[in-house]
C-alpha cells in the first residue's frame, strides 16, 4: 500500500544529514558543556557555533537565544518569565484567539493566577483585528503574544505591523514562530519581535528542542532554577546533541527554503483547484497570506475524524487539526474562532507537506479524497436528510 505522509505540521522526519551531524555529540563529544575539562570544552564550543548559527538565522545576538527542550516550554517561559518579572500590577496579556495551546493554556494558567488577560478576534480568514488590538493596548495591555504562522490554517499575521504598534503603546511582543520559522524569513529586528518561540522538529530537526529568542533589553525570570544554564535562565544541562540537530536543521533551510516554497506553493493551489471541486468543499485560512506548506478544508455533512480514518486505511496520513489535541473531541478553537458552526469545524482536514512530498502524492491525495468523501456522505443522515 502507498504511505503518503501530509502531517508535516505535526512533526517532520528528520533529515539524514541532520542526523549525521548529531551523531558524534552522543558517543565522541559527549561531555558537559558546563564542565572545565576538555570534553566539556569541546561540547561548549558546538554548543555556541549552534547558538551563533541559529541567532544569526533570525538577525538576533547569540546571547539572545536560550535554548529550551521544545517550542512549548519556550512560549511558557515568555509569558510566564515576564508576567513573573511584571508582576500583577504592570503584567496585562493580550493573545489572539487561534494560539496554539502552549501560549492558550499558559495565558489561562497566569489568568487562574490573577493576572489580566484579553483575547483578540479575528477575522474569517484567521486575520488578526488590529483595531480590537489598539484598543486593548490603550487600555494598558503590556504584553501580546500573537502567533506568527497558524499551525492549524496556515494563516500568516503582520508581524511586522504587529510588533510596531506593541511598540507605540510600549508593549512587548512575542511570536509563536514554531510554524513559520525556516519556511519564511524572519528578522526579529526589522519584524518588531521582542521574544519568539522556534523548535527543531517542525523543520527536519530532532523532537525535543526549542529555543526562545528574548530581546537583550528585556529581563524575564526563570522557570527552571538549578544550576545556571543558558544564561541563568533555564537550568539543566544542555542537550548538545539535539542542539547541533536544530543547528544542522536551520543551516538546510537556507539552503532549501525558497526553492521547497516554491514547489509546495505549486502543489497547494493544484490541490486547492482539485478539492474544491468536491460538492460542499470549502477552504478554511487565509487564500494567499497563507503558508505554503498548509492547507485545510470543511466538507459538509461529514465528519472530519471519520476521513482522516478513511484516508488512512488508503496509506494517507493527514490529522484534522493540531496534532496535541487530536485525542480530544473537543471542536478546534481555531476554527470556531473563525466563525464556522461546531458541525462544520468537524468536517474539517489539514493536509500539510514538507520537502519530501512529490507531485504523485498531491495526484494520489486527489484521487482518493472525492471518494471518500462521497463514501461518508453515503451514510450520513445529515446528507440523506439534505437531498430528500
Ligand atoms: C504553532 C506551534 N506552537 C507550538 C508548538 C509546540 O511545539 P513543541 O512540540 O516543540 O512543544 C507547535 C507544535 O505542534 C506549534 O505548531
Amino acid at each position: 500500500m502507498k504511505r503518503v505522509y501530509v502531517d508535516y505540521a505535526a512533526t517532520t522526519p528528520l533529515d539524514p544529514s541532520v542526523l549525521e551531524a548529531m551523531k558524534p555529540y552522543f558517543t565522541v563529544v559527549y561531555g558537559n558543556a558546563s564542565s572545565i575539562n576538555t570534553f566539556g570544552l569541546e561540547a561548549k564550543r558546538a554548543l555556541e557555533d549552534a547558538r551563533n548559527t541559529i541567532a544569526g538565522s533570525m538577525n538576533a545576538k547569540p546571547n539572545e537565544l536560550i535554548f529550551t527542550g521544545s517550542a512549548t516550554e519556550a512560549s511558557n517561559l515568555a509569558l510566564k518569565g515576564v508576567a513573573f518579572k511584571e508582576g500583577k500590577r504592570k503584567m496585562h496579556l493580550a493573545i489572539s484567539t487561534i494560539e496554539h495551546h502552549c501560549v492558550l493554556n499558559s495565558a489561562e494558567w497566569l489568568r487562574k493566577q490573577g493576572f489580566k488577560v484579553v483575547h483578540l478576534p479575528v477575522d474569517r480568514f484567521g486575520l488578526l483585528d488590529i483595531g480590537e488590538l489598539e484598543n486593548a493596548l490603550r487600555r494598558g495591555v503590556s504584553i501580546v503574544s500573537i502567533i506568527h504562522a497558524n499551525n492549524e490554517i496556515g494563516t500568516i499575521q503582520p508581524i511586522k505591523e504587529i510588533g510596531k504598534l506593541c511598540h507605540e503603546y510600549n508593549a512587548y511582543f512575542h511570536t509563536d514562530a514554531a510554524q513559520s520559522f525556516g519556511k519564511i524569513p524572519i528578522d526579529v529586528e526589522k519584524m518588531n519581535i521582542d521574544l519568539m518561540t522556534v523548535n527543531a522538529h517542525k523543520i527536519y530537526g530532532p523532537k525535543g528542542v526549542g529555543a526562545l529568542y528574548i530581546r537583550k533589553e528585556i529581563e524575564i525570570e526563570p522557570l527552571l532554577h538549578g544550576g545556571n544554564h543558558e544564561f541563568g535562565l533555564r537550568s539543566s544541562t544542555e542537550n548538545v546533541p539535539g542542539i547541533m540537530g536544530f543547528a544542522k536543521a536551520v543551516e538546510l533551510r537556507k539552503k532549501e527554503m525558497n526553492l521547497e516554497a516554491q514547489k509546495l506553493t505549486k502543489f497547494k493551489d493544484h490541490l486547492i483547484k482539485g478539492v474544491l471541486e468536491i460538492e460542499h468543499a470549502y477552504l478554511n485560512g487565509h487564500p494567499t497570506k497563507s503558508l505554503s506548506n498548509i492547507v485545510n478544508f470543511r466538507f459538509s455533512y461529514i465528519e472530519g475524524e471519520s476521513l482522516i480514518l478513511l484516508l488512512n486505511e488508503e496509506g494517507i496520513a493527514a490529522s484534522t487539526g493540531s496534532a496535541c489535541s487530536s485525542t480530544s473531541l473537543e471542536p478546534s478553537h481555531v476554527l470556531l474562532a473563525l466563525g464556522l458552526k461546531p458541525e462544520e469545524v468537524h468536517g474539517s482536514l489539514r493536509l500539510s507537506f514538507g520537502k519530501y512530498t512529490t507531485e504523485e502524492n498531491i495526484d494520489y491525495i486527489l484521487e482518493v479524497l472525492p471518494h471518500s468523501v462521497e463514501k461518508l456522505r453515503e451514510i450520513s443522515p445529515l446528507f440523506t436528510e439534505k437531498r430528500t
